[in-house]
């Protein structure tokens, strides 16, 4: 080659890759060891292949964290998890949060809580209820309620105990123009005694002494991260929106959930042993099926905190 000639060639990125085809597609382009399958049109995927990753590395995290941002819901399965496990992988996603019922986490790793009605844990009676838990997102009680949910499945019922999520991103999107400027800007109060009294379980002492567990947030947020409008309910928490009466409140709560939980906005899960699921609390509420409480359902769940200065919802 010329000089001339060399110097119009187009700059080779790597001398390595030109000078060896073979590198080009082994370390150049090599595909991730990761794929997704959609669990619903508007949300959520099943990521196959997280489980055979050792450790927690740089592009794992960044892989999952864009994967959960942008789906909303991330199923992963046939993972074998112990709680160290559980924490490490959940780390990926941000701080962790030591959920306030100190009595329900783990004593090794307490920012794992139990949900199970197991009775040889030593745990007290309101994790052994086998009932409904209705639509909600998790501590909306709270002032910095939880962004990130990652439920692990250790033993599963043979039958009932589903999970479902809404996706109430596209809810919002999908309602009438004259409903989002209604309910722009208004803010609902979340109230934990009113959940409480439909599970018997009254707030402990901790809880109590940390915040007044009676919040006040938007019904419509712009997503702290996506910077997506998007609905945030919890219809069972939430007593009523501010400037409205119970009744009035209440007939919007039931309209505004009827249009989340439209079929095709709603993933629901069957679990296995050895599944879990991430969810965006800020995106997506949940609820579960009963099951037979003569049968066995054992889950641990981590809580994942927005980072401080997007936690306040707006
Ligand atoms: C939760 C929750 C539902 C379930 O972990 O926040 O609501 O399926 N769990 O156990
Ligand atoms: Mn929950």
């Amino acid at each position: 080659m010329t000089a001339e000639a060399a110097s119009m060639a187009p700059e080779a990125p790597s001398s390595v890759a030109f000078s060896n085809p073979q590198a080009l597609t082994d370390d150049l382009y090599r595909d991730s060891p990761l794929s997704i399958r959609p669990l619903t049109t508007h949300m959520g995927v099943e990521v196959i292949g997280a489980g055979q990753v050792k450790g927690t590395p740089e592009w794992l995290r960044r892989t999952l964290n864009f994967l959960w941002m942008e789906h909303g819901v991330l199923l992963f399965r046939d993972l074998d998890f112990n709680e160290a496990d559980q924490v490490a992988f959940s780390r990926m996603f941000g701080e962790q949060e030591v959920h306030g019922r100190l009595e329900l986490n783990s004593r090794e790793h307490p920012e794992l809580l139990y949900l199970t009605n197991r009775k040889d844990l030593g745990l007290p009676e309101i994790a052994t209820q086998s009932n409904e838990l209705d639509w909600h997102s998790d501590q909306t009680y709270l002032p910095r309620p939880a962004l990130g949910s990652f439920l692990y499945a250790v033993e599963v019922p043979p039958s009932g105990g589903n999970t479902y999520w809404a996706d109430m991103r596209t809810a919002y999107d999908r309602l009438p123009e004259e409903t989002k400027a209604r309910i722009d800007g208004t803010i609902a109060i979340h109230d934990y005694d009113k959940v409480n009294k439909s599970y018997g379980g009254a707030a402990n002492d901790f809880q109590k002494s940390r915040t007044s567990l009676c919040e006040r947030h938007p019904l419509v947020r712009t997503h702290p991260l996506t910077l997506r409008r998007t609905l945030y309910l919890a219809p069972r928490m939430m007593t009523r929106i501010e400037g409205m009466d119970e009744a009035e409140s209440e007939t919007l709560f039931t309209q505004l959930e009827a249009a989340a939980t439209a079929d095709d906005l709603v993933y629901r899960h069957n679990w296995r042993a050895g599944d879990a699921v991430l969810w965006d609390n800020a995106r997506v509420m949940h609820r579960r099926d009963a099951f037979s409480a003569d049968t066995i359902r054992f889950m641990r769940r981590t809580t994942i905190r927005p980072p401080v200065e997007i936690s306040v919802p707006f």
